[in-house]
């Protein structure tokens, strides 16, 4: 594949297995994160690697979050909750962690994290992985800030799963451009 039909070829795969990600695989991933656009070269992002027991910590907190935060949640749904963060062997997280700057807002610098988030997704995809990026009101919960140590001004963008996929991938919907495109 050329790289541009590697690019266009990019779909999220929610059912990977083991092995993570090997230490050459992260490495090049995260210098896909950190070739995000990102206005001031401010480098708002972090990111945080969760394998083994790790994940484990992430889906009780999770379970927990959903516990204290919804009546209606059954034993089945808080345990179903726990094993979601089990879902992939690597767990990336993408840490927006805005810098103090006079010209670049905080949006702006928002945007840049989400940047990385998808270099990093797309990077993935391009080494033969099966990633998708997932969120969730538990993912922005202050308990997961608390489990993962972000600072106080930190917020999670992204918890992208990663793993081997167990299937070729599907080929992704085809759009038309022209629908996305005003030409003025
Ligand atoms: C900010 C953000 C949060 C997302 N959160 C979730 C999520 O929690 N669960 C999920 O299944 N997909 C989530 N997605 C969407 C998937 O990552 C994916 O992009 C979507 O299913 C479309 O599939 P595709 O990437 O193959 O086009 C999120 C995407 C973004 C940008």
């Amino acid at each position: 594949m050329t790289p541009i039909e590697t690019l266009l070829s990019r779909v999220s795969i929610p059912r990977v297995i083991e092995p993570g990600v090997t230490g050459e695989e992260l490495d090049l991933i995260l210098r896909g994160g950190l070739r995000a656009c990102d206005h001031g070269r401010l480098k708002p992002f972090r990111f945080i690697v969760l394998e083994g027991d790790a994940r484990a910590r992430l889906g009780h907190t999770m379970a927990e979050y959903s516990r204290s935060n919804s009546a209606e949640m059954s034993e089945e749904m808080i345990q179903a909750t726990k094993n979601k963060a089990l879902r992939a062997p690597t767990i990336l997280s993408v840490i927006f962690s805005p810098k103090e700057s006079a010209k670049i807002s905080k949006s702006e610098q928002l945007v840049s994290a989400g940047c990385a988030a998808q270099m990093i997704v797309t990077a993935a995809h391009m080494l033969g992985l099966g990633a998708i990026w997932r969120t969730g009101e538990a993912s922005y919960s202050s308990e997961v800030a608390t489990m993962m140590e972000l600072e106080k001004h930190e917020q999670v963008v992204a918890m992208i799963y990663i793993g081997r996929p167990v299937a070729e991938p599907p080929l992704p919907t085809d759009l038309d451009p022209v629908d996305f495109l005003t030409r003025l």
